[in-house]
């Protein structure tokens, strides 16, 4: 990263988001006044891909991004209706990914660049997520965000552009894994989280006794392996008959709608601590989408005095304009990259929060 002359708005940005299973490119405003405009998007989902073998499969990510990618820019290009010189920049995500599929956008994000002269933004797509609320209503700095995706489960307390503070996190599965691994052992199929919450509503939610790991513990970690491994054994301890897949699943989703809402909690009580004023509780990520867990976070919020605000889910779920978003606040500050940067399996959005997991030899995971 390299600092440029700053750039005053209004800037018209192209972000690529490649680094899971959606392949995205939006055009995005972001005006004088801060706020952002969306003025196209345009998302293709890898679900059908995927289906055969239970789970994202790198390979066939990254090739599946390569076929899409050129025509979901023209299309966003078009719809746009914005030419290649009106752009103040590309920004695409470079990590943290499924590297192959970071690669493909980072790539073409940098072919764009050299091709038109533009600057090119490196995104930290967990800036994207954590900037993601900013995207539909002004909201301002501080918030507090619980990104739950398949992907992340952490706490970060969102102070300014690259001024993140990680509060904790989970220390091995994210909630949104949880949720497709219990789908899978009780195959249900993919995607896991909206068939476990249909499941559920069938289902006796104190019918079977789940752990709540770690929540005996100060601080924010959160743990979901052992939830994975408890439910195997719910559903292997008796015959497994539609009332009690039911059960199970009621029972599941209330041991994380548990642990998310102590955790936010006492996430709240340590935000208030240090901030003063208005205090917002956002939630983003895949997971924000299960209702439950929405409306046991939104009873949290209110008893601690925090605005409750969750983005609509096409924001809330991997996607472009949160890049474009980034990619905008950036060039505005002045933050661009060389045509050398590197694609990142890991990247820790909080370089200077001691890794909560994963840190081995590559660095923290998330
Ligand atoms: O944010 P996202 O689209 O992708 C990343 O992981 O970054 O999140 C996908 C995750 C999946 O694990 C999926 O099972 C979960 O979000 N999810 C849900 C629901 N809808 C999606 N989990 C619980 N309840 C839902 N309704
Ligand atoms: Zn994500």
């Amino acid at each position: 990263m390299t600092q440029a002359p700053l750039l005053t708005p209004p800037l018209i940005v192209l972000g690529l988001e490649t680094s899971c299973d959606e392949t995205a490119a939006a055009v995005l405003r972001l005006e004088a006044d801060g706020r952002a405009i969306v003025l196209a998007e345009h998302i293709a989902s890898q679900t059908d891909e995927h289906q055969l073998y239970g789970g994202v499969v790198p390979e066939i990510a990254a090739r599946a991004h390569v076929e899409r990618i050129d025509g979901l820019v023209r299309l966003a290009m078009t719809e746009a209706g914005v030419a290649w010189d009106d752009l103040s920049g590309v920004a695409a995500t470079a990590g943290p990914g499924l590297i192959g599929g970071v690669m493909v956008g980072l790539s073409a994000a940098k072919g764009i660049a050299l091709a038109t002269g533009k600057p090119l933004v490196a995104v930290n797509h967990l800036e994207g997520h954590a900037l993601s609320p900013r995207l539909g209503a002004p909201l301002a700095f501080p918030y507090l965000l619980l990104l739950v995706s398949g992907g992340h489960c952490q706490f970060l307390s969102v102070e300014g552009l690259g001024r993140y503070r990680r509060m904790g996190s989970t220390i091995d599965d994210a909630a949104g894994e949880a949720f497709d691994k219990t789908a899978k052992l009780l195959g249900l199929g993919v995607p896991g989280g909206p068939l476990v919450e249909r499941e559920a509503a069938k289902g006796d939610a104190e019918a079977i006794d789940l752990p709540r790991p770690l929540l005996e513990r100060p601080g924010l970690d959160m743990s979901f392996s052992g939830l994975k491994t408890a439910v195997r054994r719910a559903a292997e301890d008796a015959p497994l008959t539609a009332q009690r897949r039911a059960d199970i699943c009621a029972s599941f989703q209330l041991a994380v709608a548990d642990i998310l809402s102590a955790r936010s909690a006492r996430a709240m009580e340590m935000f208030a601590d240090v901030h003063d004023g208005k205090r917002s509780f956002v939630v983003a990520g895949g997971v924000a989408a299960n209702k439950t867990l929405r409306a046991r976070l939104e009873g949290e919020a209110r008893r601690a005095g925090f605005d409750f605000l969750a983005p609509p889910m096409r924001w809330c779920t991997d996607n472009a304009a949160m890049i474009a978003l980034a990619g905008a606040e950036r060039l505005r500050a002045g933050l661009v990259d060389g045509l050398d940067v590197g694609a990142r399996a890991r990247w820790p959005l909080d370089d200077a929060s001691a890794p909560a997991y994963g840190g081995g030899k590559k660095g923290a995971k998330a």
